[in-house]
């Protein structure tokens, strides 16, 4: 990465760290920012931060990240591939939705990251990030697993892999879900096409 890019992320985190757009930053350990890569193709965008992610500072950590980590190994996708982030920065308390005004106030972070991370397809995992993303609540058997495309953009909802842990069944939308993302990003000649599952 360039010096300049460098600069650019360093001021973002510092942004996000110095954040007083809403009061939960005083009750965390950590702003979980993101992890993968700065630059990526897909930006995976989850709710908020959990005990398990603001203890380590890192997004998708716990049960539901390595639920979502084995989505991501299973399609071939490297570290460069992907970059993972939350609507949120800040853990809720007791886990609890992030308000809208909560929601609001991050997307000022999330505005500058996405400029940074310059991804082409956007993975929505649950009913919050399609809220902080398009602002209304979805029927999420309604939206999920169809590409919006959007100024150039390829956005995609998918059910919260916290869905999959309560029924296991419920991997089966997500992982169709992840493969269309797959397809689409070999379809844009940003990844090699998917060789399937060894
Ligand atoms: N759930 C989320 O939405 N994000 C995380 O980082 C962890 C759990």
């Amino acid at each position: 990465m360039s010096s300049d890019f460098n600069d650019k992320w360093a001021e973002f985190e510092e942004m996000c760290l110095k954040c007083t757009g809403c009061g939960l930053k005083d009750t965390v350990t950590n702003v979980v920012i993101y992890r993968g890569s700065r630059r990526a193709p897909l930006m995976i965008v989850g709710e908020a931060p959990g005990a398990e992610e603001d203890k380590e500072g890192k997004p998708f950590v716990g049960r539901s990240g390595r639920l979502l980590q084995s989505l991501i190994d299973a399609y071939g996708f490297g570290e460069n591939d992907y970059h993972i982030c939350n609507i949120c920065k800040c853990r809720p308390p007791d886990n609890r939705r992030p308000e809208p005004s909560e929601i609001a106030a991050c997307k000022k972070n999330l505005a500058v990251q996405f400029k940074l991370v310059q991804p082409k397809v956007i993975l929505l995992c649950g009913s919050t990030a399609y809220e902080g993303f398009f602002g209304n609540k979805p029927v999420m058997k309604d939206v999920r697993g169809q590409f919006i495309e959007k100024n150039g953009f390829f956005i995609m909802t998918t059910y919260h892999p916290a869905f999959a842990l309560r029924n296991p069944a419920n991997k089966i939308p997500i992982f169709e879900d992840m493969g269309k993302v797959r397809d689409k990003l070999a379809e844009l000649g940003l990844m090699e096409p998917w060789k399937g599952l060894n």
